[in-house]
């Protein structure tokens, strides 16, 4: 009997602290990780709400210093198909806001290529990622990995469809899947649920009044119809950065203010 997951750790902050505290738990986690690990593997999360975290932890003032910075490898959550260097690319804003300021080793960065077709793309990441991963396990285990939410309860790349006919993580999946989103661009691949239940440690970062409700959804219902519910980690609890809009809706109870710094 499967061990029900341990409840969320939810931090929620005012507006204007948002990208700084979410900086924050980024860096502290990294840190420990590469204390803990010496080397480790992050994943960034796409969509518009990291980008200004991104370029938060670009800052040479933050808490990762260069050298640091060098033990760790880059991956993406997910990718959208799009032509090389499209700004639609979750790759290419990563790049302009962090990856271009941190001047890292070309071997640390691990960027799914936007191939013609979107299982190929996914079958030539998957194999990327258990090169520069080099681990037997399966799945591997990527030590942090960001998330974002999208308002239909999407996470990732990973939509109500990829629901259908699943019951549970089903051991020996694919790590990465190619998907369809309803919202353009259509083409997409995206760490599959086997992989993010793998991770070490998954941090949910959300903002604004728009993911209020879905929030609520997610981690007041539970409601199972959303992709981000069924998101759990068998290595502890998931985190989520939650601005005061964000979690407008949730009970008092659950909006536990975190006082900046
Ligand atoms: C993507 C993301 C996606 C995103 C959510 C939220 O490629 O779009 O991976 O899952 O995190 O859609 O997007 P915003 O942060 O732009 O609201």
């Amino acid at each position: 009997m499967k061990s029900p997951p341990d409840p969320p750790e939810i931090v929620v902050v005012d507006e204007e602290g948002f990208v700084a505290r979410a900086a924050d738990e980024v860096t502290m986690r990294l840190r420990f990780a590469l204390a803990e690990r010496g080397v480790v593997s992050l994943a960034l999360a796409g969509g518009a709400t990291p980008r200004p975290v991104y370029r938060a932890l670009a800052d040479s003032t933050a808490g990762v210093r260069p050298d640091e910075w060098n033990r760790v490898h880059f991956f993406w959550s997910d990718e959208r198909l799009v032509a090389a260097g499209d700004p639609g690319s979750n790759v290419v804003a990563a790049a302009e806001d962090l990856l271009v300021a941190l001047d890292l080793p070309a071997a640390n960065i691990h960027a799914p290529s936007a191939a013609n077709d979107a299982a190929e793309s996914a079958a030539a990441y998957e194999r990327e990622l258990r090169r520069a991963l080099a681990v037997t396990e399966t799945p591997p285990r990527i030590d942090l990995v960001l998330l974002g939410l999208g308002s239909d309860g999407h996470t990732a790349s990973l939509f109500s469809d990829q629901l259908k006919g699943r019951s549970a993580v089903s051991a020996g999946a694919a790590l990465i899947v190619a998907t369809r989103s309803p919202m353009p661009p259509h083409d997409r691949i995206s760490f599959s649920f086997e992989l993010l239940e793998a991770a070490r440690h998954v941090v949910f970062l959300v903002s604004g009044e728009s993911k209020a409700e879905v929030v609520r959804r997610v981690l007041e219902i539970g409601d199972p119809s959303l992709p981000a519910t069924r998101i759990n980690s068998r290595s502890g609890p998931l985190c989520w950065v939650l601005d005061s809009a964000a979690a407008s809706r949730l009970p008092a109870s659950r909006r536990n203010f975190d006082p900046p710094g």
